[in-house]
């Protein structure tokens, strides 16, 4: 394995130092990358932040944590250690060596693929740039920077692939990645879901949630991809991206428990009047965000999601641990259909055209732990409310879906019917505006917001009341 090199302008294991025009290249799309998080980025001003560095992918020592300057934070370029022996375990190249090179019959794919990957990342920071703002803690504070410096490397991940293995045109890309930005009317990012507002910390909450965790599945599937650089990038992307959904477990982990709390201590589920976020409310967010985020998957039905596995280049969620030829060639799944009628049945239909529907479903058992470990909480309090994952059909603009409006039960009902319904399943603007009212930074070592309960425990060993931010 190449060693980490930290001395570099840009940190990396790539051995950067070895190809001078590449390191040229990206020492000059460096500045730029500065200059988007500077316009971009984080608007509240710090000195310092309590941060977790990449310093190198082995087992051991991957991560340094450290105050520093957020503009200096070291993003760097680091892969998952190299198999030398890796071969194709899925698809038509079954079976051979994987790929240290672009086919050139795969180059546009592969291409599109990095880019939508490399236009997430940053849009996430874009999206959450105001969040310093309203913290409800230092240490809340800390880990909203620490997802944001993680999705800059992210980006950094694939720009890197972009302008080693993509020559011009990946270059072309890769400044565009720093053009394009969430929710802008001319030029916004390229999914959906990405050019939503995070106005707040509940939806930041949800967001690392259920919007990283679609990240999650998306690198997991790439992470078996016959292009092995990609693969090894994703690899090492996917040990970063626990931390965001960390994130999300125990904040909505958290609102909950503070809300029980607040029910409890005045018998009430109307605890707005008392600054503690009602759960009907919690679910509402949970119903958007749930829904936007299955949006993510795509179509049921893909042919290019058969192509991509078929070809080598996106393979399945722990494609290894498959127990069948890794093929799919005559394989069948039931999915769901919509009838001419209006109803929602199941069909059979070809495994490999139904990849992402797979995938899908591989996401949503997983949304169901956390759901599971909140309803723990309501539990504890003997409090007589369950949170739910909204039916698949709720709240869909991509896919089968789209076509109608169902009620977060999944039952069938009218586009007007839906508009009168809909503060009922989704955030109102009231609803909003509560939640927005609740927001008022906390800076104060020790101290929390009054919507939230403490962490159970602090980053790294430290305690709550550590000092994890200096502002400005
Ligand atoms: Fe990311
Ligand atoms: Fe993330």
């Amino acid at each position: 394995m190449a060693i980490a090199n930290y001395d570099e302008k840009i940190p990396n294991n790539v051995d950067l130092g070895e190809d001078r025009r590449l390191k040229r290249a990206l020492e000059s799309w460096q500045p730029n990358f500065i200059n988007w998080w500077k316009q971009m980025g984080p608007t509240l001003p710090t000195e310092d932040v309590y941060l977790r560095t990449a310093v190198n992918v082995g087992r051991d020592g991957w991560a340094q944590f450290g105050h520093v300057a957020m503009e200096e934070y070291r993003w760097g370029i680091f892969l998952a250690e190299r198999d030398r022996d890796r071969k194709i375990a899925f698809g038509a190249h079954k079976g051979e060596e994987a790929w240290q090179q672009v086919p050139g019959e795969y180059r546009s794919d592969l291409q599109r693929l990095i880019v939508i990957q490399g236009d997430t990342e940053p849009a996430s920071v874009e999206q959450q740039r105001n969040l310093g703002l309203t913290a409800p803690s230092l240490y809340d504070l800390r880990n909203l920077f620490q997802v944001n410096v993680e999705e800059g490397r992210h980006l950094w991940a694939m720009v890197y692939l972009l302008h080693a293995y993509f020559g011009r045109e990946g270059r072309e890309e890769a400044d565009e990645l720093l053009l394009r930005n969430s929710g802008s009317s001319d030029s916004p990012r390229i999914l959906g879901a990405f050019n939503e507002e995070t106005p707040d910390w509940l939806s930041f909450f949800m967001f690392t949630y259920f919007t990283d965790r679609d990240g999650k599945y998306q690198l997991g599937t790439l992470k078996e991809s016959a292009f092995d650089p990609l693969s090894r990038t994703c690899e090492f992307m996917l040990k970063e991206e626990s931390h965001h959904m960390f994130v999300g477990t125990t904040g909505i982990d958290r609102v909950v428990r503070r809300s029980c709390e607040v029910m409890a201590e005045h018998d009430t589920f109307d605890i707005a009047q008392y600054g503690a976020i009602p759960l009907a409310i919690i679910q509402k967010y949970l119903n958007f965000h749930y829904s936007v985020s299955l949006d993510l998957f795509g179509s049921e039905i893909s042919t290019n999601a058969a192509n991509y596995f078929t070809t080598g280049l996106k393979g399945r969620w722990a494609e290894e641990a498959q127990g069948d030829d890794h093929l799919l060639g005559s394989s069948v799944v039931e999915i769901e259909h919509l009838t001419e009628g209006g109803q929602i049945t199941s069909r059979e239909v070809s495994a490999l055209t139904a990849l992402n529907h797979t995938l899908r479903n591989e996401y949503i058992a997983d949304c169901q732990n956390g759901v599971t470990r909140w309803n723990r909480v309501l539990e504890e309090f003997g409090v007589d409310f369950r949170l739910s994952l909204p039916a698949t059909s709720f709240n869909r603009k991509v896919g089968i879906f789209s076509a109608i409006e169902t009620t977060p039960n999944g039952q069938i009902i009218s586009a007007e019917a839906f508009e009168a319904a809909k503060e009922n399943y989704l955030p109102s603007d009231g609803d909003k505006a509560f939640v927005r009212s609740l927001m008022r930074p906390v800076y104060e070592t020790g101290k929390i917001a009054s919507w939230i309960a403490p962490p159970i425990k602090g980053i790294n060993s430290q305690p709550f009341d550590y000092e994890y931010v200096h502002l400005a």
